[in-house]
């Protein structure tokens, strides 16, 4: 059975002062949540890389885990402006997200490029989210399937270590729009990549979670927190808020299949 996992995604957002306040109201939301709440819901933080240090010191006591929103896929050179996965380690950060669709849509990554970051990920023992998902215009032409595999078999084949991974399914089309997709929906493309995993690694890919992520919020995780194939979500704009996010931990740590 694979960990369930609740991920926040901060994007370009935040600063020091919204940390510090939102720990504390995040904190205090949670607060009715049984002790082992952070035990049964693995807390990731994905967080712009140069507060990482500044969170470290504010989450030290607690049972939260941060992350990185991408690495660069070489160890190290002239990259200007990009942080290596080495330069992540020296921070005791080991956690990244990897090929989010807005580095894919705004950066180049490339699946290729990604693989290169599993990779790497892999061999320095760096836990990855590594994400995939279709766009609206995929999904309409019927080849969503067809893009998702692509995209996982481009994070499987590169991924040497399947302890360290966990997949997000996120359909392009539901980020930051509204529009969430339909556990339904969500669910028949879990069961796809689940198969996927099966075929890739055997009985080891039970172990793998796979997240949901796209316009998550308090209102429709439960019923995609109650699908079979659904281990956990993967937030951007209601991770903001301290109060949905606990609400959204809550949910997680109440439903499970
Ligand atoms: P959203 O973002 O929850 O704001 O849709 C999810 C993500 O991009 O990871």
């Amino acid at each position: 059975m694979p960990k369930t996992i609740l991920a926040a995604n901060w994007k370009m957002h935040g600063s020091k002062k919204m940390l510090k306040e939102y720990f504390r109201d995040f904190l205090n939301y949670s607060s009715e949540l049984s002790s082992n709440a952070f035990d049964k819901v693995e807390t990731v933080f994905a967080l712009p890389t140069i507060y990482l240090p500044f969170a470290q010191d504010i989450v030290q006591t607690l049972p939260i885990k941060l992350a990185a929103q991408n690495i660069h896929q070489n160890e190290k050179g002239a990259f200007t402006g990009e942080i290596s996965a080495d330069m992540l380690l020296d921070l005791n950060i080991n956690r990244t997200l990897i090929g989010h669709s807005e580095r894919r849509q705004y950066f180049g990554d490339t699946d290729a490029i990604i693989a290169a970051k599993v990779k790497l990920c892999t061999e320095k023992n760096i836990k990855i989210i590594a994400c995939c998902g279709e766009t609206l215009s995929e999904r309409e032409s019927g080849k969503t399937q067809d893009v998702v595999e692509r995209q996982c078999m481009a994070i499987l084949d590169a991924c040497q270590e399947v302890s360290l991974l966990t997949i997000a399914y996120e359909p392009v089309w539901a980020i930051g729009t509204g529009k969430t997709a339909t556990a339904g929906q969500a669910q028949e493309v879990h069961a796809f990549i689940r198969k996927l995993l099966d075929k890739k690694f055997g009985p080891q890919a039970l172990e793998i979670p796979i997240l949901y992520g796209g316009s998550v919020k308090a209102a429709n995780f439960k019923e995609l927190m109650q699908q079979e194939d659904i281990n956990g979500g993967l937030v951007g704009g209601a991770s903001l808020d301290p109060q949905e996010f606990s609400q959204l931990l809550k949910i997680a740590v109440t439903v499970q299949v």
